[in-house]
């Protein structure tokens, strides 16, 4: 049994000594259990961008940065990409374990059953000009589901009036990315062909062609696909589930909760990262393939350019989803019989950057985002809707961490702040300015 005098934590605050519990996770992993450090010292703690604080007990994913190790509910990321499917890892984030035979014919009965968006939806892309931004468009299109399954409004609905909308979220989701790739190159809409599995029914509504009836999506990008969706999966408390619990902590309904952790990723220094890798890279191939000069410029302290791509929050080793997909990025590339340039120039930077004390000393490895732009190209997307692709991936992940939190009944989400600003003065009318 663990001594618990030595798991607590002594605090010493103004000649007053304090203990808190320290608590221990099944990895390991070690937390000062502060909950009740305000209450009982008057004191907060303050850590910017939350870089030492845990938000949350969970039992989702585990993910050790210095030994770049993810697993989810205990299997390897290396495991569930090589030997599972997309929705077999969905079911193993949302109920906890991975599904039998017929679990999995069940569950993926009930996605193909929810395929379809209402037709009134296509209106909304008349309102946006041509060429806006995928990620725009997927968070208003997110939201907008709200309006047509109202019940997902009342946070006291049944458990299974709920598993309805964790349903419609996983079906519909490809639907609408596809849409959007279609309406954003001129061409007709193609429905949902549910006799095709998630992964080929997503491809189909994007690469086929309303007038071609012999389309097939290839098996090498059927399953270079699925493995790009399961290493985006989830990643436990990243900024965009860490967007999704605190928004989901208000109740407010689960189509606006995703579509503000959609919004979270856009950003290019979380899932907008994937777009801005390849716009680099052709930038460097553009200007000659210089790829010392670049990194020299990620180097200089005076230029805000990063290398997208390169450095983690968490991983200061490698990052376990960058390994897999760069293999896949060469299988498929090879098999394809593509020859992209930019991955030339992405192995040259890659080594570059980690053979130089700069990237070596910060611990900035390749990531996630570095090589999945090549992939997301040869299989024909357009750069801006790689990051759409992301949150396809990430969207169960995202709904198994609003569930736990929900299912917890955890309080709703609600940090303090040291006040930095003016002490009390006294007011001065206008005209007295
Ligand atoms: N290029 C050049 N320098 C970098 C980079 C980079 N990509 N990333 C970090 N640094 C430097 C940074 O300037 C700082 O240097 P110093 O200590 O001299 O001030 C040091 O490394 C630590 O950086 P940080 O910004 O304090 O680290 P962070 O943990 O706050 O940021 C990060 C992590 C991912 C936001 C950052 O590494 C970055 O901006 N990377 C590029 C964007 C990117 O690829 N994002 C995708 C992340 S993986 C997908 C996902 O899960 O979202």
């Amino acid at each position: 049994m663990p001594d618990n005098k030595a798991q607590n934590c002594i605090i010493n605050l103004e000649g007053n000594t304090y203990e808190f519990p320290v608590i221990i996770g099944s990895e390991g992993e070690k937390a000062i259990d502060i909950s009740k450090l305000r209450d009982t010292t008057g004191y907060v703690t303050l850590d910017i961008g939350y870089k030492n604080t845990g938000a949350t007990k969970s039992n989702i994913t585990f993910l050790d940065g210095e030994l770049g190790i993810l697993r989810h509910r205990g299997y390897s990321i290396e495991d569930l990409a090589e030997k599972a499917n997309f929705l077999e890892v969905a079911y193993l984030l949302l109920k906890g374990e991975l599904p039998n035979k017929d679990q999995f014919e069940d569950f993926d009965e009930s996605i193909r059953h929810h395929t379809l968006v209402n037709e009134d939806l296509q209106n909304i892309f008349k309102t946006f000009p041509t060429g806006s931004h995928p990620m725009g468009q997927l968070i208003a299109m997110i939201s907008s589901l709200s309006a047509y399954y109202p019940k997902a409004l009342d946070p006291n609905r049944s458990a299974e009036s709920k598993n309805r909308t964790v349903l419609r979220l996983l079906a519909k989701m490809p639907t609408i990315c596809a849409m959007i790739y279609k309406k954003r190159m001129g061409h007709p809409v193609v429905y949902p062909n549910n006799n095709l599995d998630y992964v080929s029914n997503f491809l189909n509504m994007t690469f086929k062609h309303v007038s071609d009836s012999d389309y097939q999506p290839d098996p090498v990008v059927v399953d270079a696909m699925n493995k790009l969706l399961i290493l985006h999966a989830d990643h436990e408390q990243n900024c965009s589930a860490s967007t999704v619990r605190l928004v989901g902590s208000s109740q407010a309904n689960l189509y606006a909760t995703i579509a503000a952790g959609v919004a979270a990723l856009w950003g290019p220094l979380h899932g907008g990262a994937n777009q801005e890798v390849l716009e680099m890279l052709e930038s460097i191939k553009a200007d000659g393939g210089n790829v010392q000069k670049w990194v020299d410029k990620a180097k200089d302290k005076n230029d805000p350019f990063r290398l997208m791509g390169f450095g983690h929050r968490v991983y200061k080793n490698f990052d376990p989803r960058a390994k897999i997909i760069k293999k896949t990025c060469d299988d498929v590339l090879n098999r394809l019989g593509i020859n992209d340039p930019v991955l030339e120039i992405a192995k040259k930077l890659e080594e570059a950057a980690l053979t130089d004390p700069y990237f070596v000393e910060r611990k900035l490895y390749p990531n996630v985002d570095f090589y999945s732009g090549i992939i997301y190209r040869a299989i024909g997307f357009p750069t801006e809707m790689f990051t759409a692709l992301f949150a396809l991936g990430r969207l169960p992940g995202w709904i198994a961490q609003w569930q736990e939190m929900s299912t917890e009944n955890q309080p709703i989400g609600r940090p303090r702040q040291i006040y930095t600003g003016q002490t009390p003065r006294s007011f001065i009318p206008r005209g007295e300015r």
